[in-house]
């Protein structure tokens, strides 16, 4: 069976240096993966990768995603095939308000690739503005977000909280098959945590599949994961259930490291 997102003996380097050294990783709709591990261990360099940022770069293995290897596809294909990353630090983009980001990512998402696979949008009508605006003004509502933020300027001196808010209120509205949330829990008070885990609730179910990369088992008392990864050094040493996140909260990450050195 070939999984929604399927990572199989994936290396990684970035400036010639190797940081994933075979990782493998299945993600499915519908589950929750937690993917945690000490800083500098690759977590956001696959997570880099996954998207088609051009550093990283692939000497080995392959990236799957609904049966199809994406290597060689751009970031925004793989964004409209439904691939979607919170970042864990999103950019400041000041001049473009979010609401007309939003529309803009919208429409994008909206479009069929063109068949050449050059990555140019299409020019076809996009969603008409009364009906993004419907869906906008419900998608913000449900998380709790002012609709004053729809007509600032993307992430510029939005809070870290705000910026963490803005990410899943993308999400919603873009309805990604496979989302990647690089620690969009850090910094959030415990409020906005709920929101952002509520949000993220709201959506997986049948149609989406999250893989949440955090330090922190506070967030995994709210979005329940199907499963919880540890990576060290590029790669993944051992996984198991909700579990596992408690007892390396407790313990931190030597107990593994050691337990990886005597296999
Ligand atoms: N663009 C880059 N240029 C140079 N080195 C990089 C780059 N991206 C990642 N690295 C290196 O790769 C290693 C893994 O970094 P990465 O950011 O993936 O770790 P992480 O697991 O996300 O850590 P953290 O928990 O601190 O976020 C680090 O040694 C880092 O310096
Ligand atoms: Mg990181």
């Amino acid at each position: 069976m070939t999984g929604d997102l399927l990572v199989k003996g994936l290396h990684v380097s970035v400036e010639g240096k190797e940081i994933l050294k075979g990782l493998s990783l299945q993600v499915n709709k519908g589950e929750v993966h937690a993917l945690m591990g000490p800083n500098g261990s690759g977590k956001s360099t696959f997570a880099n990768t996954l998207m088609g940022h051009p550093k990283y770069e692939v000497t080995a293995g392959d990236i799957l995603f609904k049966g199809e290897s994406i290597l060689e596809k751009e970031t925004d294909e793989r964004a409209r095939m439904g691939l979607f990353m919170a970042f864990q630090y999103p950019v400041a983009i000041p001049g473009l308000t979010f609401g007309s980001f939003l529309r803009a990512a919208l429409n994008a998402r909206l479009a069929p690739p063109t068949p050449d696979g050059n990555g140019a949008v299409p020019t076809k009508k996009g969603i008409p503005p009364k009906e993004f605006r419907d869906l906008l003004r419900s998608k913000m509502a449900m998380l709790k977000m002012d609709e004053t933020f729809a007509t600032r300027y993307l992430n510029d001196g939005f809070s870290g909280g705000e910026k963490k808010r803005a990410e899943i209120l993308q999400m919603a509205i873009l309805r990604p098959e496979i989302a990647i949330m690089d620690e969009t829990d850090s910094g959030l008070d415990i409020d906005a945590l709920k929101v952002v885990a509520d949000g993220v609730n709201a959506l997986t179910g049948q149609d989406l599949g999250v893989l949440v990369i955090t330090h922190y088992n506070r967030i995994l008392n709210y979005i329940k994961p199907t499963r919880v990864h540890v990576m060290i050094d590029g790669r993944i040493v051992t996984s198991g259930g909700a579990e596992l996140a408690q007892q390396l909260e407790a313990k931190g990450y030597d107990w593994v490291r050691e337990e990886v050195a005597s296999r």
